[in-house]
């Protein structure tokens, strides 16, 4: 007779649609094998303070597909091999408190984490694995940035906000003569900018992958102005970078965080528009427009996809690896492998050479 596990799940960094479809998934897989799991909150901090771990039900997450964000809290804050914590004299220091997490998982008996996350969650994941916890990572991101999957479930949901979003300013825009700069999230990867400016019918779209040259953009919207075009939409991805330039920051925020905060280059870039064009231009950022909400159907199916394929990995006894889309099955990739490559825009890629072929400019 099969052993009956007893799984625990988190979700960590930032929230992406599709997460509680990834909960349901692995409630319910679990479930059906007759397993017992429990949600561990806000990333690995509930492996610490164990006080409020969850026992998921099938009535637990009955229907959360369709719901945004994640009923089981995520932080990307508080990693327990660096975690920050104030010392008598009141500075910040890192401690290792890992071996409490290992010490905790043992104690409450799991067999298996099912860790959900993007690279620095999952990172985490790799390591406790290399400690000896029984993990599946299951890979998620908006930017779309993570190797051994094809595709993270979220972006399709980021990029359909996007592109409505631009949508919209196309006549508002239009009814000004104006340029609109929106400034959308992705990281160091331009996915979420390129496809939404695409499908948008942006004029320009800077990616990090492609630096650019503001004269550029700025004779693309004049060359338009030329040809009766009095309006534009640019799409500036958050970590767009000025040829010769860097990379615009809100400095590094939070005590324990894993990445530095980026926003500001659809502003800088609206103003030397107008500096030098003499156009009107505004700026907006879409910021977290662009996590919220329900998951398309897309993004809903591969999350629903994904959990289920970690709770078939756990049987198999496949732990230290990922689940990923390679389409158009779910493969186990090694997580020390996936985590190695950093998923970028493929600049020769037939997703730039159609823009490219459509006339949008990229400021090079
Ligand atoms: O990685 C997902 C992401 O939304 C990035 O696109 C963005 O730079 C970052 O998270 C924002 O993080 P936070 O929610 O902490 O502001």
């Amino acid at each position: 007779m099969p052993k009956r596990m007893k799984i625990c799940i988190n979700t960590g960094g930032g929230d992406a649609p599709g997460l509680n479809a990834v909960i349901e998934a692995v409630t319910m897989a679990a479930y059906n094998r007759q397993w017992e799991v429990y949600g561990i909150k806000s990333g690995y901090a509930g492996l610490l303070n164990t006080d409020e771990i969850i026992h998921l039900t099938p009535e637990k997450v009955d229907g959360i597909a369709s719901v945004g964000g994640t009923i089981l809290g995520s932080t990307n804050k508080g990693n327990p091999f660096k975690m920050p914590i104030a010392n008598a004299a009141g500075e910040w220091e890192e401690r290792d408190l890992s071996d409490k997490v290992m010490e905790n998982f043992r104690r409450l008996r799991f067999d298996a984490l099912v860790a959900v996350g993007g690279d620095g969650s999952l990172e985490i994941a790799h390591r406790f694995a290399e400690k000896g916890m029984p993990v599946v990572g299951v890979p998620k991101t908006i930017d779309n940035d993570m190797g051994g999957t094809v595709i993270t479930f979220g972006f399709d949901t980021a990029v359909s906000i996007a592109t409505e979003a631009i949508d919209r300013l196309h006549s508002t825009a239009k009814s000004h003569d104006r340029i609109m700069v929106v400034e959308v999230m992705g990281r160091d990867a331009g996915f979420i900018a390129l496809n939404s400016g695409i499908s948008g019918n942006a004029d320009a779209i800077m990616i990090p992958e492609i630096p650019f040259d503001i004269e550029k953009v700025c004779d693309k919207v004049m060359d338009n102005e030329l040809h009766g075009r009095k309006y534009g939409i640019v799409v500036v991805a958050e970590g767009a970078i000025p040829m010769g330039g860097n990379v615009i920051t809100k400095g590094s925020g939070e005590v324990g965080r894993q990445h530095v905060v980026l926003g500001g280059m659809a502003e800088h870039v609206a103003r030397e528009i107008s500096k030098r064009t003499g156009k009107d231009s505004r700026s907006m950022v879409l910021g977290h427009l662009q996590r919220g909400g329900s998951p398309t159907t897309f993004d809903r199916l591969l999350a629903l996809r994904f959990g289920a394929a970690a709770v078939r990995a756990i049987e198999q006894g496949k732990f230290d690896h990922m689940v990923g889309l390679h389409s158009p099955d779910i493969a186990l990739v090694p997580l020390g492998e996936a985590l190695g490559i950093h998923k970028r825009v493929q600049t020769d890629g037939d997703t730039v050479l159609t823009a490219r072929d459509l006339g949008i400019c990229f400021g090079d």
